[in-house]
């Protein structure tokens, strides 16, 4: 059983809700994505969000989705959206909700790949690739400053990366 909860961060397209999912089926909990309850929150889209508010208001919304998400103590997986990790306020809720903290850590020319672009990621709009490089470039040091386990998570076998989290989180509960 899970004693704490995992948070997956890392950039956009890294595969936290994939990959979160996973987890919470063979953990038997249930799996929380912050834009998921930005989304309940504002009662609109993420895209729609951004285009009608601006990222400042789309970012107040996603501190108070985190708050949220992490008021509730039962242990879940919660995928927490790439730029999460922004503010200093949101950091401070994450590290100190007592939970396993996993960084999903994918080079951004692996992720120009992977994400679809459109649907929740306004932010790619433009030169995709510039903009994940330069959020890389920005974040890089903030999820290693959260993260309780870095995974590399460029290889394709998705399975893999959820048995890293696993173990990870077994060696835990047995210490
Ligand atoms: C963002 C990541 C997106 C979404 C929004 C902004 C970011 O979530 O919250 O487009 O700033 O990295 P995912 O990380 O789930 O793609």
């Amino acid at each position: 059983m899970l004693t704490r909860s995992i948070v997956l961060i890392g950039l956009t397209g890294s595969g936290k809700t994939t990959v979160g999912k996973r987890l919470a089926k063979q953990l038997k909990c249930s799996f929380v994505d912050s834009d998921d309850v930005v989304l309940q929150i504002a009662g609109k889209s993420v895209r729609d969000i951004f285009e009608q508010d601006g990222e400042h208001a789309f970012r107040d919304l996603e501190s108070r989705a985190l708050e949220v998400i992490f008021a509730d103590n039962t242990p879940k997986v919660i995928a927490a959206a790439g730029g999460s990790v922004l503010a200093e306020s949101n950091r401070q809720v994450i590290a100190n909700s007592d939970s396993t903290v996993v960084w999903l850590d994918v080079e951004p020319s692996n992720l120009l790949r992977r994400v679809t672009v459109g649907s929740h990621r306004p932010l790619l709009d433009g030169d995709a690739s510039a903009a994940l490089t330069a959020m890389s470039t920005e974040r890089r040091s903030l999820y290693a400053q959260l993260a309780d386990l870095q995974v590399d998570a460029n290889v394709h076998d998705i399975n893999r990366v959820v048995k890293t989290v696993l173990k990870h989180v077994a060696d835990g509960d047995h210490k």
